[in-house]
């Protein structure tokens, strides 16, 4: 399992301290194309933007790496990640001097070009509500990034929590002037469960997606204390 924070930039650095034995993935930039295996890195990135800068001509919905869509003359911000192939992580995007709502409020996964895939756009915030936990699938074939997708477990976590607000039958949201970002007193950082499904280049089965089917929504929470603090025990009764 592996936390991983990673500020902000538009320069889409390489760091040689990612390399973790076993990892034989050499690729660190996401709008590169390459093959995977189970234990290697995978870098990709998720944009933040208003959901018309993810659409071009009004009508295609292309990757951020594709310069027509020009995210970076755009009010935008992205964030790097290099999680492990085929297991569960926790991605935290600290939002103590980033508000998602001060950049469009949605934000799209993505990596390739050649090979070029994205997330559907998923809101995050505006100045009414913040949602703030996320599970994004990353499916693979041969190795190949194919897809991906958010998965929505909708509200029945949040239905009768006084704190949140079921936005759409989809997401549990908190009212973004409870942020702290916002003069409020809750930590909002985001937290992107992420969960691997297909096939590795060799063909092995990548399986962390059962156990997220099975773990749900919230419950890596609890295994990283550094997020307990700030961003369940707030919750309370929530977990
Ligand atoms: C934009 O979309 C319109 C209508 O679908 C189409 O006629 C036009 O060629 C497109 N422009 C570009 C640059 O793709
Ligand atoms: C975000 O950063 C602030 C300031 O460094 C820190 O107090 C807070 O605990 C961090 N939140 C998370 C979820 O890591
Ligand atoms: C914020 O988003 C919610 C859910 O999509 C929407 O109902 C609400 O009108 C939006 N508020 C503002 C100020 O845009």
């Amino acid at each position: 399992m592996a936390t991983e924070t990673i500020l902000f930039l538009l320069l889409l650095t390489t760091s040689s301290l990612l390399v973790e034995s076993g990892d034989t993935n050499h690729v660190y930039l996401p709008c590169s194309d390459t093959k995977v295996q189970i234990d290697d890195g995978f870098t990709f990135a998720i944009a933040f933007a208003q959901r018309t800068s993810f659409i071009y001509n009004n009508s295609l919905q292309l990757s951020p790496c594709d310069r027509r869509l020009a995210l970076s003359s755009a009010n935008s911000q992205i964030a790097v990640f290099r999680p492990k192939v085929d297991e569960i992580s926790l991605l935290t995007i600290n939002t103590s001097s980033f508000s998602p709502d001060t950049y469009g409020g949605y934000m799209v996964a993505f990596a390739g070009r050649k090979y070029a895939a994205r997330s559907p756009s998923a809101f995050v915030a505006n100045t009414t509500y913040t949602v703030t936990s996320f599970t994004l699938v990353l499916e693979f074939k041969k190795g190949r990034l194919e897809n991906l997708y958010w998965k929505r477990d909708g509200c029945a976590k949040c239905e009768g929590q006084s704190n949140f607000v079921c936005l759409n039958n989809v997401d549990c949201a908190i009212r973004t002037s409870s942020c702290k970002n916002h003069g409020g007193s809750v930590d909002c950082s985001l937290g992107i469960q992420l969960a691997f499904s297909g096939t590795d280049k060799h063909l092995s089965v990548l399986n962390s997606w059962y156990e997220v089917e099975n773990l749900q929504q919230y419950s890596l929470y609890g295994l990283y204390s550094n997020l307990k603090d700030s961003l369940t025990s707030q919750y309370n009764n929530f977990f």
